[in-house]
């Protein structure tokens, strides 16, 4: 039951965060010249002990740092990193696919809150392995990377290993999704092994508020990656699970929910306490 508490802090959240989608935002760099740019191509290749730093020209304030990593699942290969906004670092795990990655889609998890971390997903949920005490992880054989390459990613930034030098914050959801949407083409430009595969956003609670702005994101800025003859990211699906789309909605449910679903009522108490 202590996990489903924390999943419920993490549905906690502030009306003021639920603002409009802007589409209108210049997420690539105004140029681009393919003459620069290198693939880093192999995964395999990364150090891991360094990070290995990954640049594109089309996005000159944003870079990736990555290495290997044999942490929460010895099976496959496993990789963490940050994504670099100037002075913003987000943090992320990826776990490779255990059935068969250089076939399987690629998929995003983001937790909710805001200000959950993913490695609640990480240990609690959907991730590789689990926690058995202070030191150690065990195999956790349901994992979503069964099936599918799996990036977790701490955001925004001040949430979980993410973190700013100079205590820069992002205040909307929008200026994370640009973050998201140029961590995601980066990863695919770089790793080719990847790229034109189906790639899917997941995650739960206040994710509902995040995935449908980081699909947005994504979306017009495959725009500009056409213009620019780039394959753009193969966005395939969205997954939102207990989603948290509409705070109003989402509150004024609270009260029916309970006198539909007895069941629930028992578990999880009455509305008693709600005025209506
Ligand atoms: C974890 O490792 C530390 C350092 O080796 C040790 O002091 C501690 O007792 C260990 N904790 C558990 C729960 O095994
Ligand atoms: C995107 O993925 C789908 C499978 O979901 C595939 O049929 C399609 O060809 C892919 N598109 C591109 C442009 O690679």
């Amino acid at each position: 039951m202590k996990s489903l508490h924390l999943l419920g802090l993490c549905t906690l959240s502030l009306p003021s965060f639920a603002r409009a989608w802007s589409p209108n935002q210049a997420v690539l760099g105004e140029s681009y010249d393919a003459g620069l740019f290198t693939p880093f191509e192999d995964l395999n290749a990364l150090s891991e002990t360094q990070f290995t730093t990954l640049k594109h020209p089309m996005f000159p304030k944003h870079g990736v740092r990555i290495k290997k990593s044999n942490f929460c699942d010895e099976t496959v290969n496993a990789y963490t990193g940050y994504i670099d906004v100037e002075a913003r670092s987000l943090f992320f795990y990826f776990f490779e696919s255990r059935n068969d990655p250089a076939k399987d889609d690629v998929m995003l998890w983001a937790n909710g809150g805001p200000g959950c971390s993913s490695s609640l997903g990480l240990f609690l949920e959907l991730g590789p392995c689990r926690i058995v005490d202070n030191n150690n992880t065990k195999f956790h054989p349901e994992a979503w990377n069964t099936r599918a390459n799996v990036v977790f990613i701490d955001q925004p930034v001040g949430v979980g290993f993410s973190y700013a030098d100079h205590g820069e914050t992002v205040s909307t959801t929008e200026d994370g999704a640009k973050d998201i949407a140029a961590f995601v083409h980066l990863f695919f430009e770089h790793f080719k092994q990847f790229q034109g595969r189906p790639f899917h956003l997941s995650g739960e609670s206040y994710a509902g508020r995040y995935l449908p702005a980081y699909a947005a994101a994504i979306y017009d800025q495959n725009t500009r990656l056409a213009e620019y003859g780039l394959t753009p990211v193969n966005l395939t699906s969205v997954m939102i699970g207990n989603g948290y789309v509409d705070f109003y909605r989402v509150y004024e449910s609270y009260y029916d929910m309970p006198l539909e679903r007895p069941e629930w009522a028992q578990r999880w108490g009455t509305p008693r306490t709600m005025n209506r």
